[in-house]
Parts: C-alpha cells; structure tokens; sequence
C-alpha cells in the first residue's frame, strides 16, 4: 500500500516540477476549483458515479479478455475512480492516480489510507501531459472527466501512449458540448445577468474541450493510439437538491466567478441561479441528463 505518500517511486520523478506547460490549470486545481471540489467530494462522487460504473464496466470487459495488473487513472482528483479499479482489480492489482492538484491528492491520500489500506494505490502529484511515466508500464489507462485540460493534448496522449504495454487499453469520458449539457450552461446564463463571462473557444483545455469528437479523433490518432472508439453515453445524473447550494459554491463554471465578487453579488448569483434550475427539481433531488463521449483506444 503506497497510498500515504505516493513518494519515493520512479513513478513520481519529478513530481510537481513539470507544470509549466499547463500553469493556468495548475493554478485553477490547486487553488479554487481543488479546493471546491475537496469539499463538494462525497456529492460530486454521488453525482458522477455513473461514469465510475461505466468506466468499471470497460475494465471488466478487458479483464474478461486479459489480465489488466497495471493501472493509471489520469486526473484522478479526489481518487474515487483509482479506488474502484484496485477494488475490481483485487490483491494482484497496482493503481496509480496521476493528478496536477495537490489538494485533490492529499485528499485521495487520505481517503485510500483510510479505505483501501489493503490494496496497491499510489497517488502521483504532476502533470500527465509532461511526467515521465515509466516506459510500457500499463496495462489500462482510464480518466474521468480529467483529461480535457491539457495544453498540449496531443503530446500528453503521446507521453500517455509511452507508459502503456502494447495492446493496452484506454478508457475514458469526456463531455460533450455545452448545448447538450444545459445543466452546466443554465447556471452560466443565470449569472451572466451580473458578472461578465469571458467567452470559451471551441476545443480550448477546459470541461467543453473534448466536446467535438473529430477533435478528440484527431488527437488519439495523432499520438500514437489504434482502433478508436468514440461513442455518446448518456446518463442521468442526481444530487439531494439540499446539495445544490454547496454544489455551485464550490464545483463548476459559476464558482470560479464567485471570488471576484462582493458577498452580496454572490448570495444574488447563486440564488438566481437555483431558481433557473428549479425545472431540474424533483421532489428532493436534482437531476438532469447529462451527454458524454465514451471514448476507447488501443495501443
Ligand atoms: C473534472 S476533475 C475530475 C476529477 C476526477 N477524475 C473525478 O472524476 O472525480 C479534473 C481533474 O483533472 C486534473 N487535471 C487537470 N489538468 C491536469 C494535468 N495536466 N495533469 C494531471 N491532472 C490534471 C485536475 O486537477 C482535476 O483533478
């Protein structure tokens, strides 16, 4: 069990020296957005566990075909999805979890340590686009929502293509665009009544970054990765709508405008935009569709 400190392996040489080519995102998760997202934790893991399920599913389906003993989980935040696949993967199994954000990662330390002391976990503070992975380590890659923010994504995917085995397996969920996610632009529109939102260009590192499935084609392609599979998985998504406050306080595009504001133009933000949800109100939950590429690969 390594899930303590991650520390003293080849795989965290250099651990938090080589951000440099994403500072923007290092700045966000290691400030705001990790921090929102350490607190909101156990609602965002609820809220997003239909994407572990599927994810899982893909792992036993390689499973079924051949022993998957190695696995990297790319930004793996808070570590919910490492732990599930050294779950499935059981006593033979090693995951690691590769994430820029130390305080997601301090949290996954310590959620491992106190959940999953028996299995293999390591957790990786770096970025996944410039980290020198061991070389043909991997037997499956997968991510959650963690890898639509790199600079570069064409050289991350090629630096992930070099830590997997041949014939290993990539796995992961993306977004698709913000239209078809209106979940994640109401509460935008909402608060553009009183702050200015700077707009987002298509295919820019961020949540909507993998939303143009030609783009993310492109990219595999590009780096290296064989028979990729990019199909929509839609899911329904839920949350206690008691939940709701702390959810866009701290998780999402309307939190990081928050610290820019005063208190007032805050309480006026979040509670015009709980009202612009109230359609996705029912009963005592909030819940919406959410639309997502499931993407798969081979190296
Ligand atoms: C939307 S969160 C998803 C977190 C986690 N996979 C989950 O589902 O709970 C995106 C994650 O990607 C990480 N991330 C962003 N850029 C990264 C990079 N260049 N290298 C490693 N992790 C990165 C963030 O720190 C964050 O933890």
């Amino acid at each position: 069990m390594n899930a303590g400190t991650g520390a003293g392996t080849d795989r965290d040489r250099g651990a938090g020296t080589d951000t440099a080519a994403n500072n923007e995102q290092a700045e966000l998760w290691n400030g705001i957005a990790g921090r929102g997202w350490v607190e909101a934790q156990e609602v965002m893991d609820d809220l997003l566990r239909p994407f572990e399920t599927r994810l899982l599913e893909e792992l036993a389906a390689v499973m079924d075909e051949s022993p998957v003993r190695t696995l990297l989980d790319v930004g793996c935040g808070t570590g919910s999805t490492t732990m599930a696949a050294a779950r499935r993967m059981g006593a033979d199994g090693r995951c690691v979890g590769v994430d820029i954000s130390e305080p997601m990662l301090n949290h996954a330390r310590s959620r491992a340590q106190a959940q999953a002391k028996d299995l293999a976990i390591e957790f990786v503070h770096a970025d996944a686009q410039e980290h020198a992975l061991e070389k043909d380590f991997y037997d499956q890659i997968i991510s959650r929502f963690g890898v639509m923010f790199f600079a570069d994504s064409i050289k991350a995917f090629a630096n992930l293509r070099s830590g997997i085995k041949s014939g290993g397996r990539l796995a992961f969920v993306a977004w698709r665009s913000p239209q078809e996610n209106p979940f994640m632009t109401v509460p935008v529109k909402a608060a553009a009544q009183f702050v200015e939102i700077p707009p987002t260009p298509p295919n820019a590192p961020g949540q909507f970054g993998f939303a143009d499935s030609k783009w993310v084609e492109h990219i595999l392609k590009e780096s290296g990765w064989v028979d990729v599979e990019i199909d929509p998985f839609d899911t329904t998504c839920s949350m206690p709508s008691e939940n709701l406050r702390d959810f866009l306080n701290n998780v999402g595009p309307v939190s990081r405008l928050l610290p820019n504001v005063d208190d007032s133009k805050k309480q006026q933000i979040i509670d015009a935009t709980i009202d612009a949800l109230e359609p996705y109100k029912k009963d005592s939950e909030i819940s919406f569709d959410a639309a997502c590429w499931l993407v798969r690969a081979r190296a």
